[in-house]
């Protein structure tokens, strides 16, 4: 559905997309990830056709955003970053002239529209000019404008930004209820987000890929994957547990959080588990030469490998 070839654009003859390759398809909720300054936005704009390509080309549903644009663009939704709607116009009469430019002129269109506006709570700002909105629903006449004719795809171009706690949930609420039929890219930098929403997420940083994989397999990633956690008993001495800790073979290196005391254990082992520090830990606490409350086994979190593959990169 979404296919991206080698999509390159320079700004002052410096690349900040550089020679970006991805293929995507229907069911998937693509996140698009990565620090302020990566390329995110703008890579956006080259896939929707707002913005030509310095090089490489993309194409939804197997027509060139370039040389066949209107086709494109008939499949495409989009959210653009910030909120660039017509700002004198009114939020009613905005989403009628979108409608009336997507030729959506029947009934059930209408109703279509009568149900986005009600999902979306825009019934008490219809009569209101865009300009005038807040932050919150300017993003959401943006959304409403973005799948009022049930595209095929969808680029979101942070999508959540500046909306209220239950606004987000909303907004996430309707992404996931969209997502089976229709391929869904998100930009976004709140990985909790991406979590809850994506099925895959590609890492971008300088305008270049830095992963794409499944959300949970780049979960597993982070350094915190399969790290045992040891709730150690209060008032025991962290540095001593520490050292005796260091002694297993098992053990390659520890973490001590002096304020909820905790003990974060890495295996020197490369397996998919970490069973072995695991044991030797329970061994060690079971002879009495570490007092220990608890032992949890870390699954890893998303956030973890994006700090670590884009420290450093930050613009
Ligand atoms: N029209 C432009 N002219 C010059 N530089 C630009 C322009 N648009 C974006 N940039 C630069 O391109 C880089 C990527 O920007 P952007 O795609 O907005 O990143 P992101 O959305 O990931 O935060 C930034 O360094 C930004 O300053
Ligand atoms: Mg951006």
């Amino acid at each position: 559905m979404l296919k991206v070839e080698g999509l390159t654009k320079h700004y002052n003859h410096h690349p900040v997309v550089d020679d970006l390759s991805f293929h995507c398809d229907a069911g998937e909720v693509l996140g698009f990830l990565g620090p302020n300054g990566a390329g995110k936005s703008t890579t956006m704009k080259m896939i929707t056709g707002f913005v030509s390509p310095s090089g490489g080309t993309a194409s939804i549903c197997d027509h060139d955003i370039v040389t066949e644009g209107l086709a494109a663009k008939k499949r495409l939704g989009y959210l653009p970053e910030g909120a660039p709607c017509y700002a004198e116009m009114t939020t009613a009469s905005f989403l009628s002239f979108i409608a009336e430019i997507r030729g959506l002129n029947s009934v059930k269109d209408s109703l279509r529209l009568d149900e986005l506006i009600e999902r979306l709570h825009l019934g008490p700002v219809l009569n209101q000019t865009v300009e005038t909105l807040s932050k919150g629903f300017k993003r959401r006449v943006g959304l409403a404008q973005a799948i009022l004719h049930d595209p095929d795809v969808l680029i979101l171009d942070e999508p959540t930004d500046g909306l209220d706690p239950n606004q987000k949930h909303e907004v996430r609420e309707l992404i996931r209820s969209m997502s089976a039929e229709k391929l869904i890219v998100i930009s976004t930098h709140i990985l909790e987000e991406v979590e809850a929403v994506c099925s895959r997420a590609i890492i971008i940083a300088q305008g270049k890929i830095l992963a794409d994989d499944s959300t949970e397999k780049l979960a597993q990633k982070s350094p915190y994957h399969n790290a045992v956690l040891i709730n150690v008993v209060a008032g025991e001495n962290l540095e001593q547990v520490q050292a005796a800790l260091r002694k297993l073979d098992s053990v390659a290196k520890t973490e001590i959080d002096l304020e909820k005391s905790t003990i974060t254990v890495f295996s020197n082992i490369e397996s998919n588990d970490n069973m072995d520090a695991w044991r030797d830990i329970t061994d060690l606490a079971n002879t009495g030469a570490i007092s220990i409350e608890g032992l949890e086994l870390k699954s890893g979190r998303l956030e973890d490998y994006f700090r670590q593959i884009t420290q450093g990169t930050l613009a």
